[in-house]
């Protein structure tokens, strides 16, 4: 009977079932995604599920810096991340790679075509790949004209409709103000993410774009040339931007505009809450936001930036990972992120909530700008893509290219790519 006791008790400590030791997972964020306020949020889940320690790995401040990173752990088969926070351009790139666990096993059609009808429908769009669901939206971004509310004000200006009046507006300010330490017009240009997006606007603005629906490239040199051209003048022409500009990641921008260095600056939406609420901020309470202005017989066009909770299909815990995906990316986790980290929410009625509005007034007229944003091209070799692009534009800043020759290289990286 004794012998019989203890073997039994072996067997259960062996399945694990004595120990009861909580199921740990291991989350990747990036450091510009607001790991303190995630850490918040997986503390409530945690409390909810006591059997489930959640940890999280803070990632690079950029996008690319992030995925440099999580390439080599992933092409590894490397198990110890169970949830990845990526960016809206990624999933085609896990999709080809089969680095995700794709959702469709834990969701029938039915109850998945129910869930992703409730977020905005970019986001539903850009997590379905190829028919296979890679990952659930955690929050809506885009790009959007920050400026300098008592500023304006001062020299009697309303927030800018297009590039010309923004360009005027700012040489109006930098001229009255003769401070050195202000900046007119702030916007990427260093190799990163963020200045793939600098890249497409202008293109966007003048109705063109990488690629079509059917995946065929269509950039035109003189597109890509004319988009060069256009930041350049920023700095040599218009001299409202500084001539260092081949240096400026996003989260630059948003570290001097905080400073007060700014007039303008075009940002994705968590800088707001920065502004308003960092201890070391000199602009609480002084910046207006409004979309992107547009181009002189263009449109306005904006960046669609956004981020998206992926299982790894390396996890060996996809079953309680999939769970907290499913609370991460809840309508409740949306409210907390847009209250706590001006993160746009991706439930499209958060937008008129009145939390969400007392905390981020501009959310309300935001909800247009994300529906009408433009997405960068969807492509299983999206980095390589980017990297051309964001390359080009940084040369040209750096005045190690002309436009011209550029553009050129523009159109024959991508050639190389999309094959002609
Ligand atoms: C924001 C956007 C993301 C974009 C990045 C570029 O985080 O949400 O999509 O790639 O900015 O800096």
């Amino acid at each position: 009977m004794k012998k019989l006791f203890w073997l039994a008790l072996a067997v259960l400590v062996a399945s694990g079932a004595v120990a009861q030791q909580a199921t740990r997972l291991r989350v990747f964020i990036g450091g510009q995604q607001r790991p303190d306020v995630m850490r918040k949020i997986l503390d409530a889940y945690q409390q909810r599920n006591p059997g489930v320690r959640v940890e999280i790995e803070v990632g690079g401040a950029t996008s690319d810096q992030q995925q440099q990173y999580l390439t080599t752990v992933l092409a590894s088969r490397d198990p110890s991340i169970d949830v990845i926070l990526i960016d809206v351009i990624r999933p085609a790139q896990y999709a080809a790679a089969k680095w995700s666990d794709t959702l469709d096993k834990y969701l029938p059609a039915a109850s998945r075509a129910n869930l992703l009808k409730q977020y905005l429908p970019a986001y539903a769009k850009a997590n379905v790949i190829n028919g296979q669901l890679i990952a659930l939206p955690s929050f809506a971004d885009a790009q959007f004209l920050y400026y300098r509310k008592d500023l304006l004000e001062k020299y009697n200006l309303k927030p800018p409709t297009t590039w010309d009046e923004a360009i005027k507006q700012a040489q109006t300010i930098l001229a009255g103000e003769r401070n050195p330490n202000l900046n007119g017009i702030g916007f990427m240009g260093n190799i990163s993410e963020g200045t793939v997006c600098s890249f497409l606007l202008p293109i966007w603005a003048a109705g063109g774009d990488v690629d079509d629906d059917s995946g065929k490239l269509i950039l035109t040199e003189a597109q890509a040339r004319n988009s060069l051209q256009f930041w350049l003048d920023l700095m040599d022409k218009h001299k409202v931007s500084p001539p260092n500009m081949a240096e400026k990641a996003q989260d630059t921008i948003r570290q001097e505009m905080q400073a007060g260095r700014w007039v303008f600056g075009t940002l994705f939406a968590y800088a707001w809450n920065r502004f308003q609420n960092d201890a070391d901020s000199q602009v609480k309470g002084k910046i207006g936001v409004v979309p992107l202005p547009r181009f002189e017989g263009g449109r306005s066009a904006s960046c669609l930036g956004g981020w998206q909770w992926t299982i790894s299909d390396f996890s060996k815990n996809k079953a309680q990972a999939y769970k907290l995906v499913r609370y991460l990316s809840s309508p409740e986790v949306s409210k907390v992120l847009a209250i706590e980290a001006s993160n746009l929410p991706v439930f499209p009625s958060l937008y008129k909530d009145p939390d969400v509005l007392k905390a981020n007034p501009w959310f309300a007229d935001a909800l247009p700008v994300v529906q009408a944003a433009r997405a960068r091209p969807v492509h299983p070799r999206y980095p390589e893509v980017a990297d051309v692009m964001r390359k080009a534009l940084n040369a040209v800043l750096a005045r190690t290219k002309t436009p011209e020759a550029a553009a050129k290289e523009v159109i024959g990286g991508l050639q190389a790519i999309y094959g002609k």
